[in-house]
């Protein structure tokens, strides 16, 4: 394959930006033989740790980006993963939007554009000929959007549920067990997993986001986090899940939509105690499913049986080599 240059502004570094910077270098031959696809990092952009641009400090995230557009790259990628805002999606959708206008891909794991302005994005973007990919913001690496974009073509999305949160499940799992909260939730911390603000993961917002990201690409909703009627857990969900196990029973924070017949939408996150048959109830740790309903194949699932950091940068990398792929000349 005649080799494409790929240029990348990773707007957030953290453990996600970090991670992927490592995985593109412990990648490099492979992207290279088999996707023809060379990648250099020419921007970076944090918010407490300074921006830099062609090697020397810039003033934000959006100079950043401008930097990027300037390059003669066949590719010019922005990389977004700055922290999640659960109020607006912001400055993550301002980051997408800016990269989209200035003619740049854009491949996120942050779940705010998605969950708050996925029509407009998807639109500016189509319309703007790049790509805007987001497979890391729900089950990190595991296709789930790629999934029902490249290999489910005529088959409509009715409904889903899931358990879509690792730090949850940790959590719930360990106090099955007999763990405190608190306990269970540092480890998560520790491991980088839990979202930097934790209550964002208890209190069910990551979920809500992801609910709402599902329901506005997979089935068209335009809903936000906000629209997703939430409950999160606390130290009694850990007693409630404890008396659960006594019965053969378990208690999940399962995510949910349903379209209804007359075409309205309702979505909700909340703990849920289900039978030990079911997918969801066998789920243990940081493990994360999804089960789809659809018109034509019935109900089909996705599991992610373990979740790592570099689970969630693969899927950064991966919807590069999408990108790849997709617009090589
Ligand atoms: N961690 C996971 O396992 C995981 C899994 C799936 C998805 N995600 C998503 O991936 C994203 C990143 O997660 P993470 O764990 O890497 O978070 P993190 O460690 O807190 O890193 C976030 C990065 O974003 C930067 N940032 C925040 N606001 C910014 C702004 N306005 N302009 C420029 N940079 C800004 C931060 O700057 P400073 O360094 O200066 O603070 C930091 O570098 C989040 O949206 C999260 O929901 C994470």
């Amino acid at each position: 394959l005649p080799l494409l240059r790929a240029d990348l502004a990773l707007i957030g570094f953290g453990h996600v930006g970090k991670r992927f910077a490592r995985l593109l270098d412990e990648q490099s031959a492979s992207l290279a033989s088999g996707y023809g696809l060379s990648c250099r990092i020419v921007a970076t952009a944090t918010k407490r740790h300074g921006c830099e641009a062609g090697g020397k400090p810039c003033a934000d995230a959006f100079e950043a980006i401008d930097y990027l557009a300037s390059s003669n790259a066949d590719l010019r990628v922005v990389v977004e993963t700055t922290t999640l805002d659960i109020e607006r999606g912001e400055p993550a959708a301002a980051h997408v939007r800016a990269a989209i206008a200035a003619g740049c891909h854009v491949v996120t794991a942050n779940k705010g554009p998605v969950a708050f302005a996925y029509d407009t994005l998807h639109a500016a973007a189509t319309a703007a000929g790049v790509s805007f990919r987001f497979e890391g913001a729900v089950m990190d690496g595991v296709p789930v959007f790629n999934l029902v974009r490249e290999t489910l073509p005529c088959v409509r999305v009715t409904g889903f549920e899931g358990v879509v949160n690792a730090t949850t499940n940790h959590i719930l799992t360990e106090m099955e067990r007999g763990a405190s909260f608190a306990t269970a939730l540092a480890k998560m911390q520790a491991d980088g997993v839990a979202e930097a603000d934790p209550s964002l993961d208890v209190l069910g917002w990551d979920a809500a986001a992801k609910t709402a990201a599902l329901a506005n690409v997979l089935m068209g909703a335009r809903i936000t986090p906000h629209d997703v009627k939430r409950t999160g857990i606390t130290e009694q969900t850990g007693k409630r899940a404890r008396e659960a196990m006594t019965r053969g029973r378990r208690i999940k924070l399962v995510a949910s939509a349903r379209k209804a017949a007359d075409g309205s939408l309702s979505a909700r996150v909340e703990p849920r105690e289900l039978p030990a048959e079911d997918l969801l109830a066998g789920l243990d740790g940081s493990a994360n499913a999804l089960i789809l309903d659809t018109d034509l194949l019935d109900r089909i699932a996705i599991c992610q049986l373990s979740g790592s950091l570099t689970q969630t940068a693969y899927a950064l990398l991966s919807d590069l080599v999408s990108i790849a792929r997709s617009h090589r000349p």
